[in-house]
């Protein structure tokens, strides 16, 4: 608490907190880009053991930053015995930062179940709508409607459509219409608006409203613009980011 207040990170948190109408937390920087993206992931494991309960059902999405958080959560003393699941398909990136991969670790090192969700996203509406009737997917995404926590990630429009392969002509159009943030296949305008999403058979942003804490989690001054088109109290409960977001964000308001 000395360091947050003499750093004057509470009242970062409290203007952001005020602008953006969810809980939020600045993590300290730092110097160095990489401890920095560490610490962010540390601070984020540590929060969201306190915030879990047992039997709790956490859904988690992909990207570096959660991986970093399921990597950087340290074992549970008592074994917690949380359930997690995949919040969406896969975009077919480096199995160290799918979301089946994080949820594996996440309960690995809670003392858990996973779920592991075997499909990518971007199909065919006619293939995901086959897909959802099939048992062992079924199961799966009737746990993640029914959990009690979401951690998620944020990404900057075009850096995450590029990840999911969108067709270039596509991607200029996105940018026409300003989409400026992504999250979990949702691309939004500065002023929140989505302008489209990607189909999937996980969870949509109707869904959020029915999870008990929605954790987004983001980092990096790059990433300032996309957190506010993203983040708003109709889905989000809860904003982690470090320090050079906040300073990208105020820069904005
Ligand atoms: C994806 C999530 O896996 O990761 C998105 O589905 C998010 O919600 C993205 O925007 C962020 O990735 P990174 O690597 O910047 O943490």
């Amino acid at each position: 608490v000395y360091i947050k207040e003499l750093r004057g990170t509470n009242l970062l948190e409290e203007r952001l907190k005020n602008y953006l109408g969810v809980e939020v937390h600045v993590v300290p920087s730092g110097l160095n880009q990489n401890l920095g993206r560490e610490e962010l992931g540390r601070f984020a494991a540590d929060f969201l053991k306190g915030l879990i309960t047992s039997g709790d059902i956490i859904a988690v999405t992909g990207g570096t930053t959660l991986s970093e958080v399921a990597e950087m959560m340290t074992p549970a003393s008592e074994g917690c015995q949380v359930t997690t699941v995949p919040a969406r398909g896969g975009l077919g990136e480096g199995v160290e930062i799918q979301a089946n991969t994080i949820a594996a670790k996440i309960a690995n090192k809670l003392g858990g179940d996973y779920n592991l969700l075997h499909t990518p996203d971007n199909l065919k509406q006619e293939t995901i709508s086959t897909l959802i009737k099939e048992p062992s997917i079924k199961k799966v995404l009737d746990l993640a409607k029914r959990a009690d926590i979401l951690i998620h990630g944020i990404g900057t429009a075009e850096v995450m459509a590029r990840r999911r392969g969108m067709p270039l002509d596509k991607i200029e159009e996105l940018k026409t219409q300003g989409a400026v943030g992504e999250t979990f296949g949702y691309y939004f305008t500065q002023s929140g608006e989505i302008v489209y999403s990607t189909t999937s058979v996980g969870l949509k942003l109707s869904d959020l409203t029915k999870i008990r804490q929605v954790v987004a989690i983001a980092g990096g001054r790059s990433k300032a613009k996309a957190i506010v088109a993203a983040v708003s109290e109709k889905y989000q409960d809860i904003l982690i980011i470090d320090e050079e977001a906040a300073k990208g964000i105020l820069e904005l308001i």
